[in-house]
């Protein structure tokens, strides 16, 4: 895919299904990306095995990933769709790139700390080099832009350190350094419906809205939503949760309907319910048809092998470049 234009890469694991999140995070800007971008976009499917899912459900994630970004509107076509281990020069970047790794910088990523925490009788070596292989995607095809969302920044910090760590022992210029991007302004954070923390894929299913979730699940999250007894006095600032709320809602509804919550708000006339009621509406006519449009793709698998198929082999010609470069400067070339 040479074709002058600037690079992109970015992936999704393969675990749980898509959520909010992840559409306004990642996926929405995959689409606007696709026309005017080289976009390498990739399921993840090694990183998710840290957690060692059932090696029943990995094809069955993979193919529900790949029809639900589909479903979406991001164009096989135009952009290269694919799975990370269908692209072994990933593995062998990894590799590469992990002599450049030090033990107490993996150490201290607040995401490994995170998964320390939480799953302690599991603290494995891929979970400590998970951001050398994310590194490795990004790097194999020398990308400059990063569609993600806010979670993903010290990450791509990180990439750019072992880009400029590679180039410096090495003497040319081979990698980029890439920068997490989003359309518009700030990277996103979809917070979670019950005003802790994000929407996630594993944790707080009834706070999370689910690219699948059906319209009834949907109303029934978004009315449970927490909200409070309304603002107190003209002015007053606005808890989390209701920032939450106006901010889900500015994703999916009209901006006229979110203005006249917002003056309701301002003059102390708001009734949550009736915010809610409009919030679950648009969100069912929002998630519906992305809903069952990816469900029709997954039975197409023959379909779905075909994209996978075609995005490895435009994946690997990129990244054949990339390794053969790398190993004549690291002086992996005894046969020239
Ligand atoms: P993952 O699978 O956890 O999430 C996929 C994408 O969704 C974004 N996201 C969110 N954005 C906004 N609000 C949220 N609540 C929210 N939750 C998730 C994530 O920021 C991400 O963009 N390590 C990555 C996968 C990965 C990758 C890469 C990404 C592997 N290699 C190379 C970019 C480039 C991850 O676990 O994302």
């Amino acid at each position: 895919m040479a074709t002058g234009k600037e690079i992109v890469v970015s992936g999704i694991r393969s675990t749980g299904f898509l959520h909010l999140g992840n559409y306004f995070g990642a996926i929405r800007n995959y689409i606007r990306m696709q026309e005017d971008y080289n976009c390498y976009f990739f399921v993840a499917d090694w990183h998710s095995l840290t957690t060692h899912p059932d090696p029943k459900d990995l094809r069955g994630n993979v193919f529900r990933l790949l029809a639900e970004n589909i479903a979406s509107g991001l164009d096989p076509e135009k952009v290269a769709l694919y799975a990370q281990s269908d692209v072994p020069e990933i593995a062998e970047l990894y590799l590469l790139l992990n002599m450049l790794a030090y033990k107490g910088e993996l150490e201290k990523v607040p995401t490994f700390k995170d998964k320390v925490r939480l799953q302690p009788q599991n603290v494995n070596a891929g979970l400590l080099t998970y951001p050398v292989l994310m590194s490795a995607d990004i790097l194999v095809h020398r990308a400059i832009k990063v569609p993600v969302g806010k979670d993903q920044e010290q990450h791509l910090e990180m990439a750019r350190n072992f880009a400029q760590r590679f180039n410096t022992r090495y003497g040319e210029e081979l990698f980029p350094e890439p920068i997490a991007f989003n359309f518009g302004d700030n990277l996103v954070r979809i917070p979670s419906l019950d005003g802790t923390g994000k929407m996630s894929k594993s944790e707080n299913e009834m706070a999370t809205l689910y690219l699948n979730d059906t319209d009834e699940l949907i109303r029934k999250k978004v009315m449970k939503a927490k909200t409070d007894s309304g603002p107190a006095e003209p002015g007053a600032p606005m808890p989390e949760t209701i920032s939450n709320l106006f901010l889900l809602m500015q994703s999916v509804s009209a901006p006229d309907a979110v203005d006249n919550f917002r003056l309701a708000y301002e003059n102390q006339s708001i009734r949550y319910g009736d915010m809610k009621k409009q919030l679950a509406e648009d969100m069912v006519a929002f998630i519906a048809p992305i809903r069952e449009k990816a469900q029709a793709l997954q039975q197409d698998v023959p379909y779905l092998r075909r994209i996978l198929k075609d995005g490895a082999e435009k994946a690997r010609a990129s990244a054949a470049q990339t390794l053969q470069a790398a190993r004549a400067l690291i002086g992996i070339n005894y046969y020239q």
